[in-house]
């Protein structure tokens, strides 16, 4: 079976083909996400929020994401792995991008980076297209700025749609393969996504892109509270998880737990 690469993602969008990207931090849900036919998986640097512990993205480090990108690069055999430029490690300059954006490539053996941002990131993806780095822009809510864009909020509304289109055209014009774009009304995601030659991948952007991307976690159910507006949850490994934990607990204080087939008896 053939790697998942950049003229197949193309290929889908001139077919009108629509695609599910999900997010991966580790070798099994690599594999499995893998074998299920999901062609672009996301080591996103989400697993600040999913992995680590941490509340936001912003405290997550290029040390953090390699380690786990490489742990999904070498378990995903068709999917094309996509890892998270973090905070901090490309926005002063072209130069840092690609440094960055190496260690990614040669120690995470990833198959493409992202980096959040509109028209200010073309010099960078610009850089790293010429390098031969795969690039997936991001723009709309882009969760490293938070703190300036005052939280968890829609983005694109109003007046700020036409400028989504603007960066959209931008980033496409630099040489990004596709671009995410996160939390904005379905209006100005099909806006974005009929002006692009390049797939646009909606979280929380409506029915109308090319693609979807989910935070695996959330799809799946396993993180608790309450998930946001846009998550689907397409099963409950939580409770799945809590009743196995609970049951294996219950056995080894009964003492049903190893039994005999369990055991080397000699
Ligand atoms: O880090 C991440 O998981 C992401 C996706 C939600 C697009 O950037
Ligand atoms: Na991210």
């Amino acid at each position: 079976q053939r790697r998942i690469r950049v003229p197949h993602l193309h290929q889908m969008k001139e077919r009108g083909e629509k695609w599910a990207m999900l997010t991966a931090y580790d070798m099994y849900t690599a594999e499995i996400f893998d074998e299920a036919g999901i062609p672009v998986l996301l080591v996103g640097d989400s697993a600040g929020n999913n992995v680590y512990g941490f509340e936001t993205t912003v405290p997550v480090t290029v040390d953090h994401l390699v380690p786990l990108t490489r742990a999904v690069t070498s378990a995903a055999k068709r999917a094309m792995v996509v890892a998270d430029l973090p905070f901090g490690s490309y926005q002063a300059s072209p130069q840092q991008a690609l440094a960055t954006a190496t260690r990614f490539m040669k120690e995470g053996l990833a198959h493409a980076v992202k980096l959040e941002g509109g028209a200010a990131m073309v010099p960078e993806v610009e850089l790293l297209v010429r390098a031969g780095i795969p690039v997936m822009g991001h723009i709309g809510f882009t969760p490293q700025s938070e703190h300036v864009l005052g939280g968890y909020k829609v983005q694109g509304r109003g007046a700020g749609a036409d400028k989504l289109t603007d960066d959209a055209l931008a980033l496409e014009a630099a040489g990004c393969f596709a671009i995410v774009i996160e939390m904005v009304p379905s209006p100005a995601a099909e806006a974005v996504t009929r002006a692009l030659r390049i797939p646009v991948v909606g979280i929380g952007a409506g029915p109308h892109c090319d693609a979807q991307v989910l935070v695996w976690q959330d799809m799946a159910g396993l993180r608790g509270g309450r998930a946001p507006r846009f998550v689907k949850k397409y099963a409950d490994l939580r409770t799945a998880l809590s009743d196995a934990a609970t049951a294996y607990a219950a056995d080894v204080a009964e003492g049903t737990f190893p039994a005999s087939e369990h055991s080397f008896e000699s």
